[in-house]
């Protein structure tokens, strides 16, 4: 097969990424896994959208098979269009013509992704050289840019030292001068900030987020803290036993329901008892073995996702918050004292 030219810039009008029914399931000696099952959306060109969900709930193998990044036992289904091109199966020489340069990822540890042997200097120079023939002046007056753009104080020291040499803050900084150092349109930045202590949290996602408006990109931001999204994306996904269970603006979902933030009917991180089983996941709403507010049909058919007061804001939930088997069951539970800290109880 001919290489194909993916390094086009979007079209006006075409989103950047379009995902349809996005399935990744991965062959193990238990059966298949369903990792992700069955995921949509679309994101234009500037946006950021953030994927909340427990931890095992897909966020990482969503994000990786968007990538292209997965082991051999992993099977893709569905449609990923980037920049209107089907990419989902195109091979891995293919998707490296869109590593760096279209698409590229900061990881949750930068100890495990920077090279503890190569000075700083070096692991941002190298991807210049590779994917934009930079020679090596051009590629270290241009990390020296990077690292200003990212914030580093010193930054001309800073070439010349190793990682160790820096803070847990300055690492992840410099994850993102490498993820950017190509100019992509998409970033994915997956729990870029559980390693840093919380004021530094907020620098990187100041950062990343002051970066996508210079830059007219995309971000991904993956984490299991909705914290950690709330007032940094235009757009969050909530993320459950590998299928999209709710998708709204952050503006609509922070003043309407089904409230997200209710630990009790949301499917976030603080929910006590077991996440799906994915091999054989529960019929009907795959949260009902853990959700308090379950009712027979809960059990036996699985809600789709349906519009909201605001259309943009989709939830897959059959009695929301404000519906009156939600309000009924509401009171019995206030009633009873079954609070939803109990619900390790009955799950
Ligand atoms: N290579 C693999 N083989 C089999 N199962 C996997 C593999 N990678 C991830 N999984 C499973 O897929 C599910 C989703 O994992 P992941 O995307 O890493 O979750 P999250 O990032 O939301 O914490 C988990 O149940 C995990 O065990
Ligand atoms: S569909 Fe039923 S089990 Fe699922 S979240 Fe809604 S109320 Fe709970
Ligand atoms: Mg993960």
């Amino acid at each position: 097969m001919t290489a194909i030219d993916l390094s086009l810039r979007v079209e006006p009008g075409t989103p950047l990424l379009e995902l349809e029914n996005l399935r990744t399931h991965f062959k193990t000696e238990r059966g298949l896994v369903r990792a992700v099952d069955g995921v949509t959306f679309t994101l234009n060109r500037g946006e950021s959208l953030g994927i909340v969900g427990e931890s095992g709930s897909g966020k990482t193998v969503l994000s990786r098979s968007i990538m292209g990044l997965l082991p051999s036992t992993a099977v893709n289904h569905g449609v990923v269009k980037f920049a209107g091109r089907d990419i989902l199966g195109l091979s891995s020489k293919e998707m490296r013509h869109l590593w760096g340069a279209e698409m590229s990822m900061v990881f949750q540890n930068p100890l495990n992704s920077l090279n503890p042997l190569m000075k700083i200097g070096k692991q941002i120079t190298e991807p210049l050289k590779l994917h934009l023939n930079m020679d090596k002046i051009d590629a270290r007056d241009t990390a020296l840019q990077l690292l200003r753009d990212v914030r580093i104080p010193e930054a001309e020291r800073r070439l010349d030292q190793y990682p160790h040499e820096l803070s847990g803050g300055m690492r992840q900084r410099v994850m993102i001068a490498i993820a950017l150092a190509c100019g992509p349109t998409l970033l994915f930045a997956d729990e870029p900030t559980t390693a840093l202590d919380v004021t530094v949290q907020a620098q990187i996602l100041d950062l990343i987020n002051e970066q996508r408006r210079n830059r007219n990109m995309s971000v991904i931001l993956v984490t299991h803290d909705l914290g950690v999204v709330a007032g940094h994306t235009d757009q969050i996904a909530v993320m459950y036993g590998g299928k999209l269970v709710e998708y709204a603006p952050t503006k609509s979902l922070m003043r309407s329901i089904p409230r997200l933030e209710d630990p009790s009917h949301s499917r976030l991180a603080t929910i006590p008892g077991r996440p799906p089983d994915l091999v054989n996941p529960p019929k009907g709403c795959n949260f009902a073995p853990r959700c308090l507010y379950a009712q027979p049909k809960c059990h036996v058919e699985e809600p789709s996702l349906t519009p909201a007061a605001d259309p943009a804001h989709v939830y897959a939930c059959w009695y929301p918050v404000g519906t009156p088997e939600f309000e009924k069951r509401d009171a019995e539970l206030q009633e009873t004292g079954y609070m939803p800290d109990d619900i390790s109880a009955v799950s």
